[in-house]
Order: structure tokens, then C-alpha cells, then sequence
């Protein structure tokens, strides 16, 4: 027999089949127009968005709640265009099968269960803690999911697409994933001997031979290459898209989609034949399916909505081998994969050895919720590395959240300026809507007209932010407008006029109002991020819970002529400050940070 390398450079025709014939290549059938189910509907009545499932062999970290976070402030952005939450799902999980985490459990003296039950409950808690959304948490060691996995595995085998062949090359566990020669050097490792190591993450790798099942990779380069053609954003943004195009004008091997059960005991046998267990790969990326109900004919109207988060590292097992098994198990690709970064600390990779890896739930804990939410997806910007310090939360906390967006929403509703306490009225001659028209009345300048101009875009600026996946920048746009609204104020100094004076009076409302139209408008698109604080601001502007989507927004309808549903309406009761500073307690972050 012909060992076969995956991953290596031989030709796969010389892999030689064994136990299963060879049949002729199928060719899969694309589900361009979608199936049954989601045809009939309006196009995007539904989306799905997942993150990728974590792995159990050590606690959760702040990438993993970044993760977890990006996933969930599409999904709420999702939500807010309507028709609301039964259209949308939200699954996240935990990847419990594979060597790695029976390596991690042997080295903790655990049975793999029992690791499996005490970290995934970690990751429940954290993300339940940090306000994710999920509409699902599936775990890989449930019966609906091996139930799954086998079912594909056997599409899989259905179409032709495993055979059996002779597995030498080198193996990551702490990767879970095979490596070519080219990408291996040797390092020292733990006792100081230079032992294998993987170039792209450092971790020990092992030579590996042995009979698994191989999946025909080498058949499905040029059909990934036509979905990446005709999806020209399936991957976003856009760098990670020109990347995956460059891997496929390489060499793409037959990939090994099994292990022996006597050297891998923990994950799902192969159907039939016990003595070998299923890559693990292959069965983490097949939970997309099960949390659609697969293989029951409900998760047909969701597939092709389904949208996945993923970091950067997993992007070949998401953007190759995932919609390879798809294509050859008779189903369309996923709808969208966005891509992000990583998070360092004080700029070096978090890591155990390193001692510097930051709990999240610590975070949550010091900054706020909402407060944390906003920095990880205000900073985190998807094509490079992000770095994590104390200073840099507090600063960013401090100057957006406490000073401009809270200290604007206490300039126009403290008693002393507003004694009414209500949504005071627009006057349209101080603000006519076209500076042209103005009458003796008018007040308003040309940085007040780009003020209206900047805010009435901005929900649309933040939606196509959302689409490219820039969160970041759909933050740095309501952010910049706030900044606008705070000069508006300033320019105008309401504190200076009177209720009292017929003059002042209808231009004070004005400016009153056009500013809480402005933060009706942030909270509303702040939901996403900053869910709890969003709902402060909107309550304290007494926005009602249905008057909260992007579809009953519009901005600011006086100045275009049409009645305002809050014109005149009671504020909501003071609830004390948006977001108190943080500064005031920096020291003691500091001494915690030293201890
Ligand atoms: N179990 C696989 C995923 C299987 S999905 C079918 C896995 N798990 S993981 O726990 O290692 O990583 C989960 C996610 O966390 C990945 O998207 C990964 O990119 C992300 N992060 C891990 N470390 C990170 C940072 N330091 N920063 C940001 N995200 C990072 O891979």
C-alpha cells in the first residue's frame, strides 16, 4: 500500500482505497436558490448567526468572549429591523470531543465528562453574565448532535466522497489539525531539547501514522473557487477573502477525517466501524447543522441564512473544509463567514505560561457589563490584533460613555434646564428645514444643519457598517455624532436662555428637543452593544419598548414637516447616571492588576 501524506505535496490519485471502493467523483449539487421553505418568504425574513463552538481544556478568555460578542451584536442589530426575534436564531456552544481536551482531562486527572460539564458551564455562565443573546448553546458531547454528525458523515460516504487510505504526516493536537512538512520546525520545547513544532502557533506536533478515512478535499478546489467568484462578500472583510483565493490556487490535498479509536477514544465513531473515531473538525463544524434541528427537514429554511463569527486562526477549517463537506453532502455553503482578529495583553499573546491571560468575567465585573461590551467591540477592528491594557478601558470608558454620552443625556433632561420635565416642543421658523427659508425666527447655523444631516444618515451609516462587519466603525459614527451634539449644545447654551422670555423660550425647546431626538437616535442604535445602558437612555427619554426598532426611528420629523409621537411626552423617571466614571477607582484597579 501507498502511504498517503496528507497535507503533504503527493498527488492524491495514489492514494490508495482500502475497505471502500473508489467510486467515481460526484459532483455535488449546489443550492443556489435554497430550499424549500425559505423560498416562499421575503428575502432575509430570516438569519441565523453562530459562533464557533469553544473548546473545553482551559477556562474562557477575552478573546472568546470577543467572539461570542460580535455574534451577538449582529444578531441584536439583526433583531432591531424587525420583525423580531422569531426571525432570527443565535447558536454558540462548546467543541468537547477530540485529543486535545482527552489530553487536557488525562493531565487534570479527570474523566473527559467531567472536564466537559465544569468548563462548558464556565462558558454558559460567562455568556449569559455578558448579555449574549443565544437562542441556543449546543455542546458536541449531546445524543442530537452525534445523532448529526453521523448522519452527514453518512451523506458523506453516500456521495463516494471517504475512502480509506494510509495517514502519515504530522498532527497538532492543541490545533486539532494536520500540518505539511513546510510548516513544522524545531523548537525547544518544555526540557530544552528542540523537539516539532508548528510554525503558525508554536505547539508541539507529532508524527502520525495510521489508517483513518480520507475525504476527497482535492475535488472541491475549483467549486470553492466558483462560490468565492459569485460571493464576492461570503467572506468579510474583505482581506480574508483574497486569502482564502490564494490557498486555493495551492495544492489542496485529500484530508484525513478520521483517527483510530485506540489512539482517539473521546469523540463520535464512524458509522459501522468502531475502530475509528471522527476527526474532530469534522464533527465541531457539523453543530451549525445540528442547532437547525439537522437532519430533520426544519433546518432546511435556516441553512441558508446562517451566518458564521470566527476568528482568523479557524478560518481554512470555515472557509475550506467546511463548505468542501457542505458541497459534498449536497448542501449550499455557508451565507456569510465574518472574520476577526485576536486580543494580546500589554502586547504579548495571551497564555497560560505567560500568566497574563485576562478572565473576562473579572472584566465584566470592573468595567460594567455594558461598559466592557463597548470596549472590546468599540476597539476590536477586524483585520488586525488588538491590544488589551487597564488604561486604555478606562480611558474610552470615561471620555464616551461617562462624559459625552451621559453627560449630554444629563444636559437636556436636568431638572434645572428642562423643569418640565418633558420632550419640550421643535419650533419649525428657528429651525426652518432648509437654512434658505429662514425668517426673523431662525437660529440655526450651518453647523446645526450639518449636525440634523449627520445624525438623519447615521442609522443607515451604522447598518452598512454592521453589513462589512466594521462594528468598530459603526461605534466611531455614533460616537463622532454625539461629539457633534455635544458642540450643539455648547454652541447654543441652553443655560443661558430662559423659559421665561417669549424669545428665548421656543428656540430653548428647539434645541432641547433636536438634542434628544439626537439621543433618541444613539440609544436606539446603541442597543446592539450596550443593551442595559441603551435602555436606560431610552426609558429616561420615555421611548417605549415598540418604539425601539430601526423601522419606527425616523429622526427628528418636525424639521421635515411631520408630527412628532414624543413631542411634548413626560421624560422617564431619573435613574441616576448613565455611566458613573471610572476614574475614581483607577487605583485600585492598579493595586488589583499588581496583586
Ligand atoms: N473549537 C474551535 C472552533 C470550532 S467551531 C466549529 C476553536 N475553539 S477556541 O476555543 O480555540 O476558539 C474559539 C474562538 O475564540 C475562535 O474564533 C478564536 O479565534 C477565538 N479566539 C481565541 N483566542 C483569541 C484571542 N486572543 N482574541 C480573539 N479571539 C480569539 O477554535
Amino acid at each position: 500500500m501507498v502511504p498517503l501524506r496528507v497535507w503533504a505535496a503527493r498527488p492524491l490519485g495514489r492514494a490508495v482505497a482500502r475497505g471502500l471502493p473508489l467510486p467515481a467523483p460526484s459532483r455535488p449539487r449546489l443550492c443556489s436558490s435554497g430550499p424549500r421553505g425559505a423560498r416562499d418568504e421575503a428575502p432575509e425574513a430570516r438569519a441565523c448567526f453562530t459562533t464557533p463552538i469553544f473548546y473545553v481544556n482551559a477556562a474562557p478568555h477575552i478573546g472568546h468572549l470577543y467572539s461570542a460578542l460580535l455574534a451577538d451584536a449582529l444578531c441584536r442589530h439583526r433583531r432591531l429591523r424587525g420583525p423580531g426575534a422569531a426571525a432570527t436564531r443565535f447558536s454558540t456552544g462548546t467543541d468537547e470531543h477530540g485529543l486535545k481536551i482527552q489530553q487536557a482531562a488525562a493531565a487534570a486527572g479527570l474523566a473527559p465528562t467531567e472536564l466537559c460539564d465544569r468548563v462548558s458551564a464556565q462558558f454558559q455562565r460567562l455568556f449569559r453574565e455578558a448579555g449574549v443573546s443565544s437562542t441556543d448553546f449546543i455542546r458536541t458531547t449531546e445524543a442530537r448532535h452525534r445523532r448529526a454528525v453521523q448522519h452527514f458523515w453518512a451523506a458523506l460516504q453516500a456521495r463516494g466522497l471517504l475512502y480509506k487510505g494510509l495517514y502519515e504526516g504530522w498532527y497538532c493536537a492543541s490545533d486539532e489539525c494536520f500540518l505539511p512538512e513546510a510548516k513544522v520546525s524545531r523548537q525547544p520545547g518544555p526540557s530544552g531539547d528542540p523537539g516539532p513544532v508548528s510554525v503558525e502557533s508554536g505547539q508541539p506536533v507529532s508524527w502520525t501514522q495510521e489508517e483513518n478515512y480520507i475525504f476527497r478535499l482535492s475535488q472541491f478546489r475549483e467549486p470553492l473557487q466558483r462560490w468565492l467568484r459569485d460571493h464576492p462578500q461570503a467572506i468579510t472583510p474583505e482581506p480574508f477573502q483574497r486569502t482564502v483565493l490564494q490557498w486555493l490556487e495551492e495544492d489542496l490535498p485529500d484530508l484525513s477525517v478520521s483517527r483510530k479509536s485506540s489512539h482517539l477514544h473521546w469523540g463520535i465513531p464512524v458509522p459501522g466501524d468502531d475502530s475509528q473515531t471522527i476527526y474532530v473538525w469534522l464533527d465541531a463544524l457539523v453543530n451549525y447543522l445540528t442547532v437547525l434541528g439537522y437532519p430533520s427537514a426544519e433546518f432546511e429554511a435556516w441553512w441558508p441564512t446562517t451566518s458564521h463569527v470566527i476568528g482568523k486562526d479557524i478560518l481554512k477549517f470555515h472557509a475550506i473544509y467546511w463548505p468542501a463537506f457542505l458541497l459534498g453532502a449536497g448542501l449550499s455553503p455557508p451565507h456569510r463567514i465574518y472574520v476577526h482578529s485576536h486580543w494580546t495583553v500589554c502586547g504579548q499573546k495571551m497564555s497560560k505560561s505567560l500568566g497574563n491571560v485576562v478572565d473576562p468575567r473579572a472584566c465584566l465585573d470592573r468595567y460594567t457589563v455594558d461598559g466592557f461590551r463597548y470596549f472590546l467591540l468599540r476597539q476590536g477592528v477586524p483585520t488586525w490584533d488588538c491590544d488589551y491594557y487597564e488604561e486604555k478601558v478606562v480611558k474610552l470608558l470615561d471620555s464616551e460613555l461617562a462624559d459625552a454620552l451621559g453627560g449630554l443625556l444629563n444636559r437636556c433632561t436636568a431638572q434645572r434646564i428642562n423643569p418640565s420635565g418633558t420632550y419640550p416642543a421643535f419650533c419649525a421658523p428657528c429651525f426652518p428645514s432648509e437654512p434658505g427659508l429662514a425668517g426673523p425666527a431662525a437660529r440655526a447655523g450651518p453647523e446645526d444643519y450639518a449636525l440634523v444631516s449627520a445624525v438623519a444618515t447615521l442609522p443607515r451609516q451604522v447598518a452598512d457598517h454592521y453589513a462589512n462587519f466594521q462594528i468598530y466603525k459603526a461605534l466611531e459614527a455614533v460616537s463622532s455624532c454625539v461629539r457633534q451634539t455635544n458642540g450643539f449644545v455648547q454652541r447654543h447654551a441652553p443655560w443661558k436662555l430662559s423659559w421665561e422670555s417669549p424669545v428665548d423660550a421656543p428656540w430653548l425647546g428647539t434645541v432641547l428637543h433636536v438634542a434628544l431626538e439626537c439621543l433618541r437616535v444613539f440609544g436606539t442604535l446603541l442597543q446592539p452593544v450596550t443593551p442595559s445602558l441603551a435602555d436606560k437612555l431610552l426609558s429616561r427619554l420615555g421611548v417605549s419598548a415598540t418604539e425601539r426598532g430601526l423601522g419606527e426611528l425616523s429622526f427628528l420629523p418636525r424639521f421635515y414637516g411631520h408630527p412628532c409621537p414624543f413631542e411634548g411626552r413626560r421624560l422617564g423617571p431619573e435613574t441616576g447616571l448613565l455611566f458613573p466614571r471610572l476614574d475614581q477607582s483607577r487605583a485600585w484597579l492598579v493595586k488589583a492588576h499588581r496583586t
